[in-house]
C-alpha cells in the first residue's frame, strides 16, 4: 500500500495509472476507520484497479471548535485497516496542504443545505463541498464511494459533481450497523459502554416511526412519539426526526420507497445521525 502525504506525487502516481488504463475508486474519509469504512473499500475494491482512501479531518466543516478538535484522529490503526481491506493508496495530506492559503470560496446549494444537518451546522456543507472538490481534483477518480449514513451529504456532493461536471460516477453505500443496530460511525469512539447502549434509541425511534407511518398514522403524532421515546432515554436530546423525499429532500407526502427518514441528536457530548429508507 503506498502512502502519500503530498499533492503533487499522488497526482503524479495516480495520472501514470490512469495511462495504463487503470480505473480509480475513491474513498475520502475523516480517518478513525470503521467497518462502515471498509465496506466502501470493498466496493470500490470490486468495481474499479485501484482504490485510493483519503484520511483527512477537514477543518471547514467543522462549526463547532471543540467537535472539530475532539474528533478521533487515529492514523496507525487506520492504515493497518486499510491495508488488511487491501486498499492501494492512503492520501493523509496535512492542513498545510490541502488550505495552502485560507479559502475564500462558499458553496450556495439553496434548500439543500439549509435544511435538517444544514440548520443545525450552517456552512457544514460548503466545507464538504469544498473539500471534496480538491480531492476529485487531487485525485481524478473514475468513482467515488460514500456512506448512505450521510444522505444530505451524498445529495450535497451529488449536486456538486452535476454543477461542476466532473467525470465521476457516485455510490452510495447501505449503512452498516453494530448487532446494538447502533449506525457504524467514527464519532461511537467517543461513546461510553453506557452511551453507546443509549445511542440505540435513534435507530430505535427510526423503526418505531417506520412501523407507525406504515400503518397509517400521520408524521405529527409519529414526530410526538419519537420525541417521547428518546426522551425516555438518559443523555439523549433528539436534534430533528424528519420525513422527506429522497429525490429533492422536500417533506414527503406519503410513504413510499422514495421516503427517507432522518434523525440526529445528541448522547452526552456527542452528535450522531442515522436514517432509514423507507421500502
Ligand atoms: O463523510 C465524511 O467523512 C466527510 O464529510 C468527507 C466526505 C470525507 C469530507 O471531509
Amino acid at each position: 500500500m503506498e502512502i502519500f502525504n503530498e499533492i503533487k506525487p499522488i497526482r503524479a502516481f495516480l495520472t501514470a495509472q490512469k495511462k495504463l488504463g487503470r480505473t480509480i475508486g475513491l474513498v475520502p474519509t475523516m480517518g478513525a476507520l470503521h467497518d462502515g469504512h471498509i465496506e466502501l473499500i470493498r466496493s470500490s475494491r470490486q468495481e474499479n484497479d485501484l482504490t485510493v482512501c483519503s484520511i483527512y479531518v477537514n477543518p471547514t466543516q467543522f462549526n463547532n471548535a471543540t467537535d472539530l478538535e475532539k474528533y478521533p484522529r487515529t492514523l496507525a490503526a487506520d492504515s493497518a485497516l486499510l491495508q488488511e481491506a487491501g486498499c492501494d493508496v492512503v492520501f493523509a495530506p496535512a492542513n498545510s496542504e490541502m488550505y495552502a492559503s485560507p479559502s475564500q470560496l462558499h458553496f450556495d446549494m439553496g434548500h439543500l443545505d439549509k435544511i435538517l444537518e444544514g440548520e443545525f451546522r450552517p456552512g457544514h456543507f460548503s466545507g464538504v463541498a469544498l473539500v471534496v472538490s480538491k480531492l476529485f481534483n487531487i485525485a481524478a477518480p473514475t468513482r467515488a464511494y460514500f456512506g448512505q449514513k450521510d444522505f444530505q451529504q451524498y445529495k450535497v456532493i451529488t449536486r456538486l459533481v452535476e454543477e461542476l461536471m466532473f467525470d465521476i460516477e457516485l455510490r452510495s453505500v447501505p449503512i452498516v450497523r453494530e448487532t446494538s443496530g447502533l449506525a457504524m460511525s467514527s464519532r461511537n469512539q467517543r461513546l461510553t459502554a453506557e452511551e453507546r447502549e443509549h445511542a440505540t434509541v435513534f435507530y430505535r425511534s427510526l423503526l418505531l416511526a417506520k412501523d407507525l407511518l406504515k400503518k397509517g398514522e400521520s408524521i405529527i403524532p409519529v414526530r410526538e412519539k419519537v420525541k417521547q421515546l428518546c426522551e425516555s432515554v438518559p443523555a439523549v436530546r433528539l436534534e430533528y426526526f424528519e420525513w422527506v423525499d429522497t429525490v429533492n429532500l422536500k417533506p414527503a407526502e406519503n410513504v413510499s420507497s422514495q421516503t427517507i427518514l432522518l434523525i440526529a441528536g445528541y448522547v452526552g457530548e456527542v452528535r450522531l445521525i442515522d436514517n432509514l429508507i423507507l421500502e
